[in-house]
């Protein structure tokens, strides 16, 4: 049985974590990927808010295996936290399996984003500040330790002095901070962190061939987004690793051929958190405000924000180009109640040129204009609708718009947080 995989289509915060939910019910595996905890995974269940940052959305449910796969960046301090409130809550996380070959975000990996970020000033990212690239960056450098160098005190040790020591010179002369005790280090991630974590690590990559072998569902789940891909992403404003599909080959350990299933989580408009190119968003003004207002759209961990603006289909037509996505799931649609006309981008027009996809040179992008299709509203609340016949016309032609232009079904419509608000359109 070859395995789904849920996308992001936009710059994250689609509600990737509510359609995994969704989906797991009927998963045996549900593999994450890539990132780390610069994911915030929102599901909402009987009004109880569970915000997942590194262990997989398929937790929730007894029949799942959650697995972190070798493409993530662990701080495993943050994973146990998780473990417990979710332990707290009634929930067994003693099924999940992280793997050996998964990377570790270690204390010097957050100094040294905070400091990549103030040094860059006027430029910076605005990074979520939790180490992730410097992790991976060290990961593409060979100098990371990985998960499995917790269950070997010595090799650890070995290997965060040498470690340490440039890094230690990095902070201190460079950017003036004081160097960190390796001693402290050490001692936290071998004397309280490993003995819990150990248990967890396991082989990922056969326990996922072992699923897809027995004819078991498997779901492998994005983090972050297309457009924050480092390879096709708005480079350099993008996280540091693939959330597109093709990394979710790389980071769970199977080949295109396992993959038979994508579903592309697209977001009934667009959001974006930290700096980078946005063609269709807001200005600032009542508009932008109620779009935030209404949808919710403050970062689930960092509490920042969400720039807002409309939906933009040049940009859908190259995540389904880059992903290969076989389907969409419609996230939010209950949000855009509050409109009386709706706009949707289906070009981009720049120095007289119009481009129907994504241009590949960046300056063009900055000063991109959007070409708008408008679309009248359906003033109706959405909140209760299950069947399609439950959502007005106008909401079911701002479905078939999108489906139309970027040539993939939309299979799902959400109208509201909760786990079953949610309009099934799959033939
Ligand atoms: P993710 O990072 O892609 O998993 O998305 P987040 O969880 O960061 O943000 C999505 C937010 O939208 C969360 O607060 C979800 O509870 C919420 N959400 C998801 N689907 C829907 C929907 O269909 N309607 C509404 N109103 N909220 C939704
Ligand atoms: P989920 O999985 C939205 C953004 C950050 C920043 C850039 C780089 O919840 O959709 P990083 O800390 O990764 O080096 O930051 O990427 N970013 C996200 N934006 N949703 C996310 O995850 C994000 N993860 C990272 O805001 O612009
Ligand atoms: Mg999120």
């Amino acid at each position: 049985m070859p395995a789904t995989v849920v996308v992001g289509t936009q710059w994250g915060d689609e509600g990737k974590g509510k359609l995994t939910d969704l989906l797991a019910k009927d998963m045996r595996l549900v593999v994450r990927y890539q990132g780390g905890h610069n994911a915030g995974h929102t599901i909402v269940v009987a009004k109880e808010t569970f915000a997942l940052q590194l262990v997989p959305s398929g937790v929730l449910y007894e029949h799942t295996v959650p697995v972190i796969g070798n493409g993530v960046v662990v701080d495993p301090a943050v994973l146990l936290n998780e473990c417990d409130m979710l332990s707290e809550r009634g929930i067994d996380t003693s099924r999940l399996v992280v793997s050996g070959n998964a990377h570790l975000i270690m204390p010097y990996h957050y100094e040294l984003d905070r400091m990549t970020e103030r040094f860059l000033g006027h430029n910076k990212l605005g990074t979520t500040r939790r180490g992730i690239g410097p992790a991976y960056a060290d990961k593409a450098a060979r100098i990371g330790l990985r998960v499995q160098d917790l269950l070997d005190p010595k090799i650890f040790r070995q290997k965060l002095d040498v470690v340490l020591r440039e890094k230690n010179a990095v902070l201190s002369r460079v950017y003036n901070r004081l160097p960190l005790d390796g001693d402290e280090i050490a001692d936290r991630y071998l004397g309280e962190i490993a003995p819990r974590i150990e248990p967890m690590i396991g082989d990922t990559v056969a326990l996922v061939h072992e699923a897809l072998a027995a004819g078991q569902e498997v779901m492998l789940e994005g983090a972050q987004a297309t457009f924050l891909d480092v390879d096709h992403g708005t480079y350099p404003f993008v996280t540091s690793s693939n959330p597109t599909a093709g990394g979710a080959c790389v980071g769970s350990g199977v080949g295109p051929r396992d993959i038979n299933r994508v579903v592309g989580i697209v977001k009934a408009y667009v959001t974006r958190v930290g700096s980078g190119p946005f063609p269709t968003e807001l200005e600032e003004g009542a508009a932008s405000d109620a779009l935030v207002e209404r949808g919710r759209e403050y970062g689930t961990n960092t509490g920042r924000r969400r720039r807002p603006g409309w939906l933009d289909l040049v940009m859908l037509r190259q995540a389904v180009r880059l992903n290969s996505i076989s389907e969409l799931a419609v996230t939010k649609l209950d949000v855009l109640s509050i409109f009386d006309t709706l706009k949707v981008c289906v070009a981009y027009e720049a120095g007289g040129v119009r481009y129907e996809h994504v241009p590949y040179h960046q300056s063009v992008l900055h000063e991109a204009k959007p070409v708008f299709v408008q679309l009248p509203g359906w003033a109706a609340e959405l909140g209760e609708a299950r069947e399609v016949g439950d959502l007005p016309a106008p909401a079911r032609a701002y479905l078939d718009l999108i489906s139309a232009h970027v040539g993939v079904p939309v299979t799902y419509a959400g109208v509201g947080p909760e786990r079953d608000q949610y309009v099934s359109l799959a033939p």
